[in-house]
């Protein structure tokens, strides 16, 4: 196997379509994304009254502590080890109360106005047809539905860090802005921390 190719092998097992054990093991519990949880819950205030997509859910952490609060739920990711993952996490919820299916956030298998509140947490840079993605994630919201998303700003930190190593797809807040206006997103707010971070939320209009 050549280097690039063991390159791409590297961020596909332990990020961009996580498998295996060490995957299924350290996506249960990821740690060094907890903080961007937070973050997602607090921008969308989830009610009990909330029917909760997520995607790219990993291992499903932020999805079960959404189902906490909310009385419905789906979830997408194209890795079937993080699928499995997840299912495993949600074993003691009523099944009838959340939907997890494997497959691209290209082409969300879910009908128009089908959520009030999306997230998404550390994906989004790994993501090939960002606009497409949006688009998606806005008609499959209802009227009035919250999207709130954590991803990696364009910064030089990021850069030497991570977005390097990881070749992940990153966006000032000003393309991020208007890619979310273009998907049909109204109340937009897009702000990249030091830390790199790239906190977005916006709302489809009522
Ligand atoms: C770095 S992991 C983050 C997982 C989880 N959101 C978290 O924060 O712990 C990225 C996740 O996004 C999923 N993913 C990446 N691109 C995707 C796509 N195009 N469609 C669906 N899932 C995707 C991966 O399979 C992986 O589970």
């Amino acid at each position: 196997m050549n280097i690039a190719k063991a390159r791409q092998n590297f961020i596909d097992r332990t990020a961009r379509k996580p498998h295996g054990s060490w995957a299924k093991k350290t996506y249960n519990d990821p740690k060094a994304h907890y903080k961007s949880f937070d973050i997602l819950l607090d921008k969308l205030q989830l009610t009990q009254d909330d029917c909760y997509l997520e995607i790219g859910c990993g291992g499903g952490v932020l999805l079960e502590k959404a189902l906490q609060v909310v009385a419905n739920a789906a979830a997408i990711d194209h890795s079937a080890d993080m699928i499995a993952t997840a299912n495993n996490k949600l074993i003691e919820i009523n099944p009838d109360r959340y939907d997890l299916k494997t497959g691209d956030a290209v082409k969300l298998p879910w009908d128009n106005d089908s959520f009030t509140a999306a997230a998404s947490a550390n994906m989004f840079f790994f993501v090939e047809q960002p606009q497409e993605v949006l688009n998606e994630i806005s008609r499959v919201l209802q009227p009035g539905g919250r999207f709130a998303m954590v991803t990696m700003g364009k910064s030089l930190l990021g850069k030497i860090t991570f977005g390097w190593l990881y070749s992940l797809r990153t966006y000032s807040d000003k393309e991020m802005s208007k890619m979310l206006e273009q998907a049909g997103f109204t109340k937009i707010e897009v702000k990249s921390g030091l830390s790199s971070t790239q906190v977005c939320y916006a709302e489809k209009p009522e």
